[in-house]
């Protein structure tokens, strides 16, 4: 043959590999209002990025008549191509194509791209649209989810990975996403669970849809496996650059530097915080205040309210935020916040950006419910993660610091490397009333006015111990700051920590409360 009639043969079967699964499943993916695995690459890459590896590789099996079966790239298309003009990694699931379901070839595809994003030190971006590990290949799907998910693990620190769920993630599929860094949901789009609704009414005999099951919004509310949730594809694909934007793209190398550029005048930071320590306000606002142009990324924005976790910028660098959320359950810690903060914290740590904790909450939230969720095992993911992570670490108390909400939100004595308090903080071992109502009870029951005796009581504790001056006078705060000077504080004290470095102990891996 010529070369041109072998250019021609080549064109031919490129052609015949992108029609997919073919016009009718294109139709249907387009009818859910779904784009196509390949529309949706090149809506997140730089335009005209994207090259193709592995578009021919066709499926091995034998079984249930697959060898007279033709799918197209094994339902899964992988590549590299820019953003930004840098370099990732990525694959999309072709639903149209045998419902992206993952045999072994499919999966070798996968693992090929995750090898390369690894070995490259670039970020990978997976999106998920499959019915789950092909039915017909048997083990040789699981087979392939296992090669998945070692890579999962082993590039985990290493560079960031993305998890997309546009259609059905549904059995073995969803553990690939939970092993990676952030999972982006889309509302109507996205189902994720283990079990699909007909397993769950053949087990347990409950009806059930598959959005009440595991839509973008159970899981970006319920179940906390979602951390960005979007309305539509295109917001969704927004919301990945603004991510990439902000993070380091390996943790070999720093998140882009950005021209330093000051707050928004609408957030007056001694305007957010009211003096009385029982009024609920919006600590995003405190953020916003002393992050460049008031820019936040909030990460799991409706899971787990009561912390609120997200990246900015202060002047220039990338910093990952972790603050009691005041109005939502007055800020406490309980399974969900510590297991949302726990996991942040861990990634800035592996990534390198420095941490600014913003602390005002009265500690763990108390009862039976939290007490038979776990919330020891769960409360000390956040001990842990602050205990281990050797980025640059700084916390600001606004108001309440109590008990073991004051060590655990990167106290002093988990090794913080500043600890700054506003006139407003009181740090104390319980709030005012409780502990008044515990050490004076005797002399309140045997007053004549047990109620003026104890509100007494309440003041003079309050008066005593309800303020930062007792923590300072011990060196465990650094510094009482006036909150207009918050920014300058927070730029000097990141400024000063750029060289930080610190010897751990030697060891394989220590063993975090999962
Ligand atoms: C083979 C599959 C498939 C699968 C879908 N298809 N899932 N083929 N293996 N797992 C095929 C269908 O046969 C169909 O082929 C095409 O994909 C489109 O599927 P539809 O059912 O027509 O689409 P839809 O109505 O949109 O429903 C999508 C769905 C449903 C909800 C995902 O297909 C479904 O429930 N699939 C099974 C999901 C599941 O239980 N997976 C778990 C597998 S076990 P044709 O030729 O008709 O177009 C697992 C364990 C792994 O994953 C554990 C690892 C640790």
């Amino acid at each position: 043959m010529s070369l041109k009639r072998n250019v021609l043969d080549l064109r031919k079967r490129k052609e015949l590999a992108l029609q997919g699964g073919g016009e009718e499943a294109i139709k249907k993916q387009v009818a859910m209002g779904k784009l196509t695995a390949r529309e949706r690459i090149e809506a997140i890459l730089d335009k005209n990025s994207f090259h193709e590896y592995d578009m021919f590789v066709e499926h091995q099996a034998k079984d249930f008549d697959m060898d007279k079966k033709v799918f197209h790239g094994d339902g899964v298309i992988i590549g590299t191509g820019t953003i930004y003009g840098e370099p990732v990694c990525i694959y999309a699931q072709d639903f149209t194509v045998a419902g992206g379901s993952l045999g072994l070839m499919h999966a070798r595809k996968i693992s090929k791209i995750m090898d390369h994003a690894l070995k490259m030190h670039v970020p990978l971006i997976g999106i998920n649209d499959s019915g789950g590990a092909r039915i017909q290949e048997g083990v040789d799907s699981l087979a392939g989810y296992g090669d998945i998910f070692f890579r999962n693990t082993q590039a985990s620190g290493v560079i960031p990975q993305l998890s997309v769920i546009l259609g059905p993630c549904a059995g073995g599929a969803v553990y690939s996403p939970a092993l990676t860094d952030f999972v982006f949901v889309v509302d109507n789009i996205s189902k994720m669970f283990i079990t699909g609704p007909e397993v769950v009414k053949t087990v347990l005999g409950e009806e059930i849809s598959m959005e009440e099951l595991g839509g973008a919004r159970v899981h970006s509310e319920i179940s906390g496996n979602a951390h960005f949730f979007a309305l539509t594809e295109q917001e969704c694909f927004e919301q990945i650059k603004k991510l990439l934007m902000l993070i380091p793209w390996s943790n070999r190398v720093k998140a882009r530097p950005f021209p330093p550029k000051e707050p928004k005048s609408m957030y007056n930071i001694e305007k957010i915080v009211p003096a009385d320590p029982t009024q609920p306000y919006d600590v995003r606002d405190v953020i916003k205040a002393v992050a460049d142009d008031s820019d936040f990324l909030e990460v799991q924005q409706a899971f787990a309210r009561n912390i609120v976790v997200g990246f900015g910028r202060i002047q220039g660098e990338t910093i990952g935020f972790v603050a009691n959320q005041p109005c939502v359950m007055a800020g406490v810690l309980d399974c969900d916040s510590s297991d949302k903060a726990g996991r942040f914290i861990r990634f800035c740590d592996a990534f390198n950006i420095p941490i600014v904790t913003f602390e005002d909450m009265p500690g763990y939230l108390p009862g039976a419910e939290q007490e038979y969720a776990g919330v020891i095992r769960h409360g000390a993911k956040v001990l842990y993660a602050y205990s281990e992570a050797t980025v640059p670490k700084i916390t600001v108390i606004l108001r309440k610091a109590y008990g073991g909400g004051y060590i655990a939100m990167n106290s002093r004595h988990l090794k913080a490397d500043f600890m700054f308090a506003w006139p407003t903080a009181e740090i104390a071992v319980m709030g005012p009333e409780g502990a008044a109502n515990i050490i004076f009870r005797k002399e309140i029951i045997s007053s004549p006015n047990p109620e003026e005796t104890r509100k007494a009581k309440v003041a003079e504790y309050r008066a005593k111990f309800a303020n930062p001056y007792v923590a300072a006078s011990k060196g465990y705060i650094d510094s009482v700051i006036e909150p207009a000077e918050t920014r300058k504080i927070l730029i000097h004290s990141i400024e000063v920590s750029s060289n930080k470095s610190v010897i751990t102990p030697a060891k394989k891996h220590g063993i975090p409360p999962f």
